[in-house]
């Protein structure tokens, strides 16, 4: 896939590695278990957004811009990897947040949000009722008036743009796959502003590659599939149109979202135990954690054999354990 057109800044570590689960995959004895960690990608603690902010900053950097906006909630795994990122390259942040009722000392002080501080990112806190988007572009137009040059990124940094960087890892996994002489029957990913399916969608619909299947943290199944399906296509069409299939469906399953967005379930729970005590590999309550229920459902189901292999792609969102402490 030939991206060069579009500015890129070079944030994140890449090809990241790809890793069998091989005692966890005996233990739960179906499909063969895989893992794409996108955790590793490095900067700032390392996560899944660094791949949309390479283009995302790229574009910000290319228009001159000289403080970058973003919006999230307190403890958002995007909004840390973008005040790093600025960091990185000499820019200006700011943060809007969202602060929900949950109201501990670790949820309002540690876990990313400590490290958006440490990282030297301006916050601006909200509460529940406000809207983030008003909010940022209300700080967007203050700034342009006091004579700063903003650029604004959309919650998660979903939007064609952002997820050229999710487009590309579909061409990264088909490489990866091709070497290690694999064929994943399905991709497994946390889904949430819908971008990262949405980029791993498109790319693969590109290469005919394999089905993406999300694992709701918030929201329906269908309110889900129908954001990955607009996130795809918004994300094809930048591509242009040459050789443009459509994508038409999205997989997404919402079984593990539990009460709702951030609030801890008891397959969550197992999940981060499991990987964690056959495997070492640390799991996040919010995204990775629940998405990762979702796979191990998937493998103890008749849906696939012994003869599946499946590929979870780890989003990262770690120091979320930190601010969820009495989630885990
Ligand atoms: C760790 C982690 N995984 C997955 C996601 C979901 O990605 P998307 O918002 O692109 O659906 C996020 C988004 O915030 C995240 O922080």
């Amino acid at each position: 896939m030939d991206l060069s057109r579009f500015p890129r800044a070079a944030l994140a570590r890449l090809p990241t590695p790809i890793e069998p689960l091989a005692r966890l995959s005996a233990h739960l004895g179906g499909p063969r278990l895989w893992v794409k960690r996108d955790d590793l990608t490095g900067l700032g603690l390392g996560g899944n957004k660094l791949r949309k902010l390479e283009f995302l900053l790229g574009e910000a950097r290319a228009q001159g811009a000289d403080t970058v906006l973003t919006v999230g909630a307190l403890q958002s795994n995007h909004a840390r990897q973008t005040a790093a990122a600025c960091a990185r390259l000499g820019l200006d942040c700011e943060l809007v947040l969202r602060q929900s009722s949950h109201a501990s000392e670790a949820y309002l002080g540690n876990g990313n949000v400590l490290l958006d501080r440490l990282f030297g990112a301006r916050l601006h806190l909200l509460q529940a009722e406000q809207s983030r988007e008003e909010a940022m572009a209300a700080r967007a137009g203050a700034l342009r008036a006091a004579g700063r040059r903003p650029y604004c990124i959309p919650v998660g940094g979903s939007c064609g743009l952002g997820n050229l960087g999710y487009a590309a890892c579909a061409g990264e996994i088909l490489a990866q796959a091709r070497e290690l002489s694999l064929r994943f029957t399905a991709v497994v990913v946390a889904t949430g502003s819908g971008g990262t399916q949405g980029g791993l969608l498109a790319g693969m619909a590109r290469k005919r590659g394999m089905p993406v299947i999300g694992i709701a943290v918030e929201g329906t199944r269908a309110e889900q599939a129908a954001l990955a399906v607009e996130q795809a296509a918004e994300t094809l069409r930048l591509l242009g149109a040459e050789s443009r299939p459509a994508v038409v469906a999205a997989e997404v399953l919402d079984d593990f979202v539990g009460p709702g967005y951030a609030r801890p379930t008891g397959e969550m729970r197992e999940a981060l135990r499991l990987a964690a005590r056959f495997e070492g590999l640390v799991l996040d309550p919010v995204y990775t954690g629940k998405a990762f229920a979702g796979l191990m459902a998937l493998a103890r189901s008749s849906r696939f054999t012994r003869d599946d292999a499946l590929l979870f792609v780890h989003t990262g969102g770690q120091p979320g354990l930190f601010g969820y402490p009495e989630a885990v």
